[in-house]
């Protein structure tokens, strides 16, 4: 069907009207809306020229690698939601999901992707109990504790499939990330919940893009799949490459400000397997 934008003007009335607090679909009183209006000046004042679109900028508000090729996205199938994307994967495999919360998401890998083993990850487990989605088995276990240590915990190449999805902080992500690529079979596949560099939910930038980006921008990794969230905390997801779309040094397409550094300048949690691809982690600290 067409989209007609009067008819969507009449149905949406309320929320096209020119007073400036409905007009940004902002359902609270008067008072909420100044209150939200506060820091959303100071948040363009000061915060949304360092998240300009610029390839070079000097100081965005977290580094992303300026620059992904297209080679590196072209054999990406995109989904309508991650139900449709777990549909699409092979049944029957070894799976780690890394932060589980109360175990929905966990319930439909089991339901929708039959899987063989399923690792659960997380810092604690009553939530999980109290919900009931998911109960240990046979083929499902629980891991109790940080994310980095429980999956170092497992054999190499342990899994097929990793849905990472525990702390979004920028070196927890990397942190999660590198342990996860020492376990993952050379054609398994790593998936990252929450793609989105700025959650407006929160308030607070996430570490998933920019860990993303420079997987894919190292010419290592490449896209497989991506799916839509509605509110478009997407996932996405990564192979390695076979083939072509290497670079040599993925670290070139960051901005000229955060340059490599050497394993001793790095922050000690960072774990340095790999000083190029998250040399701008060094900011973090
Ligand atoms: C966003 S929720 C996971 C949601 C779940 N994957 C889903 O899709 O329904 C994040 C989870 O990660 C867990 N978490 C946060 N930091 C962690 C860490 N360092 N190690 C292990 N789990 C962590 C939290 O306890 C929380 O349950």
């Amino acid at each position: 069907m067409a989209f007609n934008l009067s008819q969507y003007k009449i149905e949406t009335q309320q929320f096209t009207s020119r007073i400036g607090k409905i007009r940004r679909g902002f359902g609270g009183s008067g008072l909420e809306y100044f209150l939200f209006k506060v820091p959303r000046v100071i948040w363009l004042l000061f915060y949304r020229p360092r998240m300009r679109n610029d390839y070079d900028f000097a100081t965005p508000l977290l580094p992303v690698p300026s620059h992904l090729r297209q080679c590196s996205v072209e054999r990406c199938r995109v989904f309508a939601d991650r139900d449709e994307m777990l549909k699409s994967l092979s049944k029957r495999k070894v799976w780690a999901e890394v932060g589980t919360y109360e175990g929905a998401f966990a319930r439909k890998i089991l339901d929708i992707c039959e899987p063989t083993r399923l690792d659960l990850i997380d810092l604690r487990f009553d939530r999980v109990r109290l919900r009931g989605y998911v109960h240990e088995s046979e083929a499902v276990s629980f891991y109790i504790g940080d994310s980095e240590q429980s999956l170092l915990k497992q054999p190499d190449n342990k899994y097929d499939y990793i849905y990472i999805d525990a702390s979004h902080d920028l070196i927890d992500v990397a942190r999660d990330t590198e342990a996860a690529k020492l376990k993952l079979r050379l054609d398994g596949m790593l998936f990252f919940n929450d793609y989105i560099y700025f959650s407006y939910l929160e308030l607070r930038t996430y570490g998933v893009v920019p860990v993303v980006n420079s997987l894919i921008a190292s010419g290592e990794w490449e896209v497989a799949c991506f799916a839509f969230h509605n509110k478009m905390y997407c996932d996405i997801g990564l192979r390695r490459v076979t083939s072509d779309c290497r670079t040599d040094l993925g670290c070139t397409t960051f901005p000229s400000r955060h340059r490599p550094v050497s394993a001793a300048a790095a922050p000690r949690r960072f774990i340095a397997t790999d000083q190029c691809r998250y040399s701008h982690l060094e900011q973090i600290g």
